[in-house]
């Protein structure tokens, strides 16, 4: 049984970033405690304080990501979420979409589910096994039905980091759209929408935004008119039965999580303080340490871009004859350490990484992880690999 009382080194920030700016949670405690009111559905005071929760924090992140219009930006529950509405908003039947062989499920499920209740096509571009995308590749694979390419701006699994900007002008050259999937880029690696061309780009609150769960959003070119995923309520246009046609209103029915969205506003706030490239630096550097630690052990792979190359704080690995989940259970239990392993909801991933029948283990360092963990990482996998050699 785990010891409740020991320290726990969280090494799972690409799922969950942990711990949270000290400002997140007072923010949400605030917002419990003064203006925890329905937004837009009322005149009141606290209604009003609500409002400007919301506001706020659509501003703020329209500033990070160089959104003109605040209200381009919906807020979601998550990134599966702000990626369903956008594929299942847009996509027609006959439409082709183009991926790539590194998205997570959370783009592939729904095209796969597309194909079956509309007979859209889909391309799966291969990237190599270190999760590199060729742009040409790309374009190779559009044809004059594509009217969406989708990408992982960067890899869950390998880290590898995709030439959005240039998938954005490929996407405009040949009148697709792009959806850029920002799971493990918003916050920590430069987005801006209008400059790299993104037509649609879904972010979670909770891992670089630093913000809790339940937190995510997608920006929509103000061209584009998708689909709803749901109707209902919105504190708008009451006396019409339709769905409002007015931003953020018509992707937002329904209460939202105003509480979560006053906690990622500090997020995004602390973010934009401490700036993307200071943030990905500092990720950059315990990332390559703790590859320099791995690479050193005799029996250990590392996936994804080497050394030199650029990444995202995504480190997975295995040590040779012992099973990931069984590496991820150990340092669980006796060293405290908390990583992810298995296959990451990325199966495609796997494949591109030749790591199907195994899965792999991932370390993912964030912002306030401290050099001195990523050695107590390093200690604990070399004597992992010593017991079993
Ligand atoms: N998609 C998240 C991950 O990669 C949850 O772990």
């Amino acid at each position: 049984m785990t010891d409740t009382n020991k320290p726990i080194i969280y090494l799972d920030n690409a799922a969950t970033s942990w711990p949270k700016p000290p400002g997140v949670v007072e923010a949400m405690s605030r917002h419990l405690m003064e203006s925890a009111a329905n937004p837009g559905r009322g005149s009141h005071v606290m209604a009003v304080r609500a409002s400007r929760v919301l506001f706020e924090a659509r501003k703020r992140l329209s500033r990070l990501f160089g959104v003109s219009n605040p209200n381009d930006i919906a807020f979601t529950l998550n990134t599966t979420h702000a990626l369903n509405l956008a594929i299942q908003g847009l996509l027609k039947p006959g439409d082709h979409v183009v991926a790539t062989t590194i998205e997570h499920n959370s783009v592939r499920r729904p095209l796969e589910a597309l194909k079956r209740r509309l007979g859209i096509e889909v391309t799966y571009v291969p990237t190599d096994r270190w999760g590199r995308l060729d742009v040409n590749r790309v374009e190779a694979a559009t044809n004059e039905r594509t009217r969406l390419i989708a990408a992982a701006h960067s890899s869950n699994l390998l880290g590898s980091i995709v030439p959005a900007a240039e998938l954005g002008a490929l996407a405009r050259c040949k009148g697709a759209r792009l959806l850029l999937d920002a799971a493990q880029s918003a916050g920590v690696l430069p987005i801006d929408v209008e400059k790299m061309k993104i037509d649609l780009l879904a972010f979670p609150g909770h891992k670089g935004l630093m913000g809790p769960q339940g937190t995510g959003g997608l920006y929509i070119h103000p061209e584009l008119d998708l689909e709803p995923l749901m109707q209902g309520g919105t504190g708008s246009r009451s006396e019409s039965p339709e769905q409002p046609v007015v931003r953020p209103d018509r992707y937002e029915a329904g209460t939202p999580n105003t509480v979560g969205i006053a906690g990622l506003s500090e997020g995004v706030k602390f973010v934009l303080e401490e700036t993307v490239e200071a943030i990905h630096s500092r990720e950059r550097m315990l990332t390559i340490r703790l590859m320099e630690g791995l690479l050193d052990i005799p029996g250990v792979t590392v996936l994804g871009p080497q050394l030199a190359e650029d990444r995202t704080a995504v480190v997975s690995f295995l040590i040779e004859g012992v099973d990931p989940s069984e590496t991820a259970f150990i340092l669980d239990q006796q060293f405290g350490i908390a990583v992810r392993s298995g296959f990451h909801c990325t199966p495609l991933g796997h494949e591109s990484a030749g790591t199907t029948d195994t899965g792999a283990v991932r370390a993912s360092p964030g912002y306030f992880t401290e050099e001195s963990e990523i050695v107590f990482l390093v200690e604990a996998v070399k004597e992992i690999s010593r017991k079993f050699h």
